[in-house]
């Protein structure tokens, strides 16, 4: 067979592989305590049953290529309870009581019982691009726009408070990188063990209870602000998204007001973040936004913007491709291998984002080195993405020295690899 045709089996295998997957993880009922169906991917049976932001959009994206109308409805679930100001919860705990005896985290910020009280990274614009793109396209558009903007125009006006074009997380979990050894310090935490995490998580969220959770006096707390590189990254991605989205269906004032915000948050990201001596971007925390110069994978995370200056771009990938730093033989670590910190796969106590490998973060790296150029790295990391999901299955996380799998296994958004080869097959 030649390249082409062997290629072509192994983009077929993967949507065979992916749509049993989401067979298995598929949840779907009618939920008494808000009188709602519901119909989506759950990140894992065995772990995570429940709906959550980021992975959601990244399980639509993935569906947009097998099933359009299931990808649709894996949004309408996750918008179902966006509340009136406009934050789309980062879980929805849709079917609970069916998992209440083993499923409980202390750590997570209820807003009712039914759906926390925090944000994840938002890529709404984008798996709302994507659904429509290989779906109904504008009819679709014009139905969940009205509801993506609301929360693009929540995260602008309750995040970010100092109207520098970044937003801010109030607590870890709201990165999406949970235990990423970025925020040690900010924390104090050391690391190595859950009760210190435990500890650090009361000490942020006990007096935010105090204030009632109110944003504006959580920012005033002063206890966990994060404008985070990888999260602004993503904003500023998906405000030119929502922009472009909102052009196709004829609003050339919301078009044009998102594009330029946009822009805002790509020049604040560079001017504010980005550290010309150390080559790497810097998370900023706190009111006085003092640089986290811990070097993981948010670092490089810029990349992914098209018109990111072409020098940085080259200083970035520079980094990627060190040994020493990010270039472990399977790619990419969380956290550079230069950091003390740095942990290639599986801790005790389920400590996250300390060093092994994640789809999601490869599938935004993988887009990033295309957009500058380096289409042949993008596919050597997918390629290795591919073969350890190949032998491992679809888990949570991958050991960046051995590409052994750990974590949760049937992990649903590691099915991002389908995305990736089914681009590839189309530039073909
Ligand atoms: C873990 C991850 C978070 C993810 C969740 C569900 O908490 O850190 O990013 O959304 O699991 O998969």
């Amino acid at each position: 067979m030649n390249d082409l045709n062997l290629e072509a089996v192994r983009v077929e295998r993967m949507r065979a592989a992916v749509s049993n997957l989401y067979a298995r993880n598929r949840q779907r009922g009618h939920a008494d305590w808000c009188d709602q169906d519901y119909d989506f991917v759950c990140p894992s049976m065995t772990t995570y049953p429940f709906q959550w932001f980021w992975d959601s959009c990244f399980h639509a994206i993935v569906l947009s290529h097998l099933d359009p109308v299931r990808a649709e409805s894996e949004l309408r679930s996750l918008l179902a309870n966006q509340q009136p100001n406009g934050l789309v919860p980062h879980v929805t705990f849709w079917q609970r009581e069916a998992f209440e005896e083993r499923w409980a985290d202390p750590s997570i910020a209820y807003r009712t019982p039914y759906f926390s009280d925090c944000m994840q990274p938002p890529l709404l614009a984008e798996a709302v691009a994507a659904v429509a793109a290989r779906g109904r396209g504008e009819p679709f558009l014009r139905v969940v726009l009205p509801a993506v903007r609301r929360y693009f125009d929540w995260l602008h006006d309750v995040r970010d408070p100092d109207d520098d074009g970044l937003v801010a997380v109030l607590q870890a979990d709201e990165t999406g990188l949970d235990e990423s050894p970025k925020f040690d310090d900010y924390l104090g935490v050391s690391g190595d063990n859950r009760p210190d995490y435990d500890a650090a998580w009361r000490r942020v969220a006990d007096p935010y209870v105090e204030v009632g959770r109110d944003p504006v006096r959580m920012f005033a707390l002063d206890r966990f602000i994060d404008e985070d590189v990888m999260v602004n990254t993503i904003y500023a991605e998906n405000q030119r998204v929502l922009g472009e989205l909102l052009a196709q269906v004829g609003d050339a004032a919301g078009a044009a007001d998102f594009i330029a915000r946009a822009l805002r948050t790509r020049q604040a990201l560079v001017a504010k973040c980005w550290d010309p001596d150390a080559g790497l971007f810097w998370d900023l925390a706190g009111l006085a936004e003092r640089p986290l110069r811990t070097s993981t994978m948010t670092s490089l995370f810029p990349l992914l913007l098209p018109e990111l200056p072409e020098p940085i771009a080259v200083r970035l990938i520079v980094q990627l491709e060190d040994p020493s730093a990010y270039g472990t033989p399977w790619p990419v670590p969380t956290c550079s291998r230069r950091e003390p910190a740095f942990r290639p796969g599986a801790i005790g106590e389920h400590l996250l984002w300390r060093g092994a490998s994640w789809v999601n973060i490869n599938w935004y790296l993988c887009r990033g080195l295309r957009r500058h150029g380096r289409a042949d790295l993008a596919r050597r990391i997918e390629d290795s993405t591919a073969t350890m999901i190949q032998r491992w299955g679809f888990r949570e996380y991958y050991d960046t020295l051995t590409g052994e799998g750990h974590g949760a296994p049937d992990f649903s958004w590691s099915a991002l690899i389908l995305d990736l080869l089914e681009r590839r097959a189309a530039e073909a």
